[in-house]
Formats: C-alpha cells, structure tokens, sequence
C-alpha cells in the first residue's frame, strides 16, 4: 500500500477481519469517491474513520453493508463475500449489524419504547411481550434512559435523541456498530457523553465498532485505530500516536485543523474569504 500503511491483511486472504474490503472502488457518474481501497476491520477494536466532508467516510461504511454497491471490488463479512448477495439475503447479514446514521433519525410519531421496539418487530415475528419490554428497559438502561419509554422524540434534547437512537442500534446485540458523525451538532459536553457511551457499549457488547467522524477529539479518544480516507484512498492508518506524527501534509492539516494553502488560494480567488477565518471542523453536512 502507499505511503507504507498497514491494513491487516494477510497475504493469503482476508486475515482475521470481521469485515475486509478487498479493492473496492466505488463512483456516481464520473465521481470516483472510493479508488481500489482494500481494509481488514479487526474483530471487537474500534476503528474510527476520520477525513474532511465529502471524502466518502459515508459511502465506505454504507459499503460495509452493501447500502450502497461496490462499482468493483469485494466485501466480505466473517469471510462470507455478500456485496454479490440479493437483498433478501443481505437482510440476514444487517441483523448483526447495528447503525447509527447521520441525523440518527428516529419515528417521530413512535414513542422511545415503540422506536427501539421497530428492528425487532422488522426481524422476528415475536408475540413475547414481556421479553421485548425487558430488552427495551436494559438497552435504555445502557445508555442512561431507562424511564424514558414514554417520551416521544419531541420531547427530547439533541443528545437524549442520539442515545435513544443508539439503544435502538443495539437492540438485536449487533456483532458489530456503525456510527456516522455520533457527535456532530452536539455541544463538547454532549459529544462527550456520546464517546463514553460508544466506549461502554464496546466494552459491554464486546462488539466490533466501526465510527465515522470529523471530530479529532472523539477519534484520539475512543479509537484503537484510525484510517484517513483522502482522493478516495487511505493516507493513513494506525493508531492515535501513529496519526498524530503522521507525516504526510494532509493528514497534518486536517488533525490540527487548519486549511490548505490550495483550498484558501481557491476561497480567496472567489470572494471575501480572509485569512484563518474559519476552519475545516467548522463545515457541517
Ligand atoms: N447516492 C449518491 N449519489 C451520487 N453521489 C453520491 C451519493 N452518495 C454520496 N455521493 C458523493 O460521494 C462523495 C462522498 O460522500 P460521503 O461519503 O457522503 O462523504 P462524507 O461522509 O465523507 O462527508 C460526495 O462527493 C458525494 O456527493
Ligand atoms: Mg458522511
């Protein structure tokens, strides 16, 4: 790989990945987000992906569980490929996956209990009343909410929607979690209510947890390992250390937030932008 980035992968195959990617490139029309990217995610570490807005963070992980298709290349989940299987099949596959997308949307007209409720009713045809009424309690109880059954999402603040969303992840007991931007758009103390919780439920669940972010705080806190996603290939992978000294200009720019002198050349060429006036973790999707 460039730039001497290591992916876990054996030579022989997929390695010990829960999920590997093998030479995935992904494009819409002549968009190239995704060029001939291969990865290894570990079994029960957490990987955060990190990179600026745009740069196919979503798309990766929505490829993890073919939400999206590979234009070429291969996903693997346990050394099953399933970027090939029909949708039906790929049901059976998401079961063990809990997500957390961008928004985290909840059913505004469901209360908190019928919203975590929703996967269950999706994937098994229960009539055990009592049993889903205890898995909703113990899932809101692992992210602080038990007593909130009731609500609707109306009634909640920003933060509280984003636990509820992930009691709903966590419902099946996922073997592994996707987060997309867990803590964009909430205030530092919020957004840190939001890394402990993502590390308590790693440690809890013992599952493989996969997090998608721009924020560098959450990244060096939660993170075994972080991959840079840059022109649609890895620039860096490794762990916190690793990416803090990373010398590749990019990865440095983007970890101590500042913009590159193309990017200004451009903002300035087109109006009134000045110097240092804003910052790449000021752009929000
Ligand atoms: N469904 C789609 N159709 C066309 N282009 C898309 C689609 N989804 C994402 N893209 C494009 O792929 C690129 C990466 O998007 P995304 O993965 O959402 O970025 P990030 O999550 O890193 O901010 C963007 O240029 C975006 O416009
Ligand atoms: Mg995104």
């Amino acid at each position: 790989m460039e730039n001497g980035e290591h992916n876990n992968q054996t030579a022989d195959g997929n390695g010990n990945g829960i999920i590997v990617i093998k030479n995935l490139t992904k494009k819409f029309g002549d968009n190239i987000v995704l060029d001939n990217i291969s990865l290894s995610i570990e079994k029960g570490k957490t990987t955060v992906v990190i990179g600026p807005s745009g740069c196919g963070k979503t798309v990766l992980i929505k490829n993890f569980i073919v939400l999206l298709r590979p234009s070429s290349g291969e996903i693997y989940f346990k050394n099953k490929r399933i970027d090939n299987l029909p949708e039906r099949e790929l049901n059976t596959i998401r079961i063990h996956y809990g997500f957390l997308f961008q928004g985290g949307a909840l059913f505004d007209s469901l209360s908190v209990a019928e919203n975590i409720m929703f996967p269950i009713r999706q994937h098994y045809n229960t009539t055990d009343w009592g049993h889903v009424e205890d898995v909703i309690k113990t899932k809101l109880a692992m992210v602080g909410l038990d007593g909130f059954q009731n609500y609707y999402p109306a009634n909640l603040s920003g933060g509280q929607k984003k636990r509820v969303a992930l009691a709903r992840a966590i419902a099946l007991n996922p073997e592994v979690i996707l987060y997309d931007e867990p803590t964009t758009g909430l205030d530092p103390i919020r957004a840190d209510i939001i890394n402990e919780l993502v590390l308590k439920l790693q440690r809890e669940l013992g599952a493989t947890t996969v997090v998608v972010t721009h924020d560098m705080t959450s990244a060096y806190k939660i993170a075994d390992r972080i991959i840079m996603l840059h022109n649609g290939k890895i620039i860096a992978d490794g762990d916190a250390e690793h990416i803090r000294n990373h010398p590749h200009p990019v990865v440095q720019q983007f970890i101590t937030g500042q913009v590159s002198e193309d990017d200004l050349a451009v903002l300035r060429a087109s109006g009134s932008v000045a110097k240092a006036q804003f910052l790449p973790r000021d752009f929000k999707e």
